[in-house]
């Protein structure tokens, strides 16, 4: 099975490495634009391959898809990644355009490709490829969601002070610093309600430390996460390509789902062969509800700044 990662920088690379770490699938392709970037980067994971015991085929090109033809999944994290104090909204101008050319380019070669998005605004860039790919919904995925979960489950346990892997949690709504919805309501220790162990107090630092998880760790490095971003691509692929049908929160056009239409937001979903096998509807609280009607009111109008 193969998979393409477009943008051979920090967050693509990383995607590739872990991708290739977990040895499901046989061969990932990585795309960049800069002479010779993709073809390093694959070299140098490669090497790692004897080390870290995986299978997988990492190959590299400058920019030629017809390397990409016949994928499953296809990973877009092309773009300029925000800057400290840039907020995701402010890069929209630039990577409209690259997210618009490289989805064209990759669905020439593969028309049956599953999407996966990460380029920010991860929502608008979405809702781009929904309207200019011509594929069906079920076959573009914005992963936000399944990163800011991760994050959410850090949070709750750094504040229960427990292990991550005693932590149930998830993210919905937009991927943005103002658009995240931690579902508090949701969030469980072994299945205990987290309320039930933390107060008022830390559950709104929890909440607030969420939603700005990209921006504190893009003010610490100067640049926007990858490791994180990676892993989480890395578990949307496996649950593609081995057809895990996890639920997992994602971007994905709503049409009537959660009241809402026209619109890529964060929801539940089971992804599996064919993409998205079914959106997950699920009782949000009032608060919840509108947070979530808020969000969609926000990534609207930064998709009305789109122009196709
Ligand atoms: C982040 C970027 C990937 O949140 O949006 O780290």
């Amino acid at each position: 099975m193969k998979v393409t990662v477009v943008g051979a920088g920090a967050v693509g690379a990383s995607c590739a490495e872990y991708i290739a770490m977990k040895n499901f699938c046989s061969e990932v392709v990585l795309v960049d634009i800069k002479e010779g970037f993709a073809e390093g980067k694959a070299m140098d994971l490669m090497q790692t391959a004897p080390l870290n015991g995986f299978d997988t085929k990492i190959k590299g090109t400058t920019g030629d898809y017809s390397k990409t033809a016949g994928s499953k999944v296809a990973v877009i994290t092309s773009g300029i990644p925000r800057k400290p104090g840039m907020t995701r909204e402010e890069l929209i101008g630039i990577n409209a355009g690259i997210v618009k050319e490289v989805t064209e380019n990759l669905v020439k070669h593969s028309p049956e490709v599953i999407i996966i998005v990460v380029s920010n605004p991860m929502d608008t860039m979405a809702y781009l490829v929904h309207k200019t790919s011509g594929l069906p919904k079920e076959r573009i995925i914005g992963m936000g969601g399944a990163l800011d979960s991760a994050r959410f489950k850090y949070r709750l346990a750094e504040a229960l002070d427990c292990p991550i892997s005693d932590v149930e949690g998830m993210v919905i709504a937009a991927h943005s610093d103002t658009g995240m919805v931690p579902l508090i309501s949701k969030a469980t220790r072994n299945g205990v309600p987290v309320t039930e162990f933390l107060d008022a107090e830390k559950i709104a630092y929890v909440t607030e430390e969420t939603k700005v998880g990209g921006a504190t760790l893009t003010k610490l490095l100067g640049t926007s996460a990858w490791y994180a971003p990676g892993a989480a691509v890395s578990t949307l692929v496996q649950s593609i390509v081995c057809d895990q049908k996890k639920m997992i929160p994602c971007s994905l056009m709503l049409d009537g789902e959660y009241g809402q239409s026209d619109i890529c937001l964060g929801v539940p979903a089971i992804i599996g062969k064919n993409g998205v096998e079914k959106i997950v509807e699920i009782q949000l609280t009032d608060e919840e509800k509108a947070k979530f009607e808020a969000a969609a009111k926000a990534v609207k109008e930064v998709n009305s700044d789109l122009k196709f």
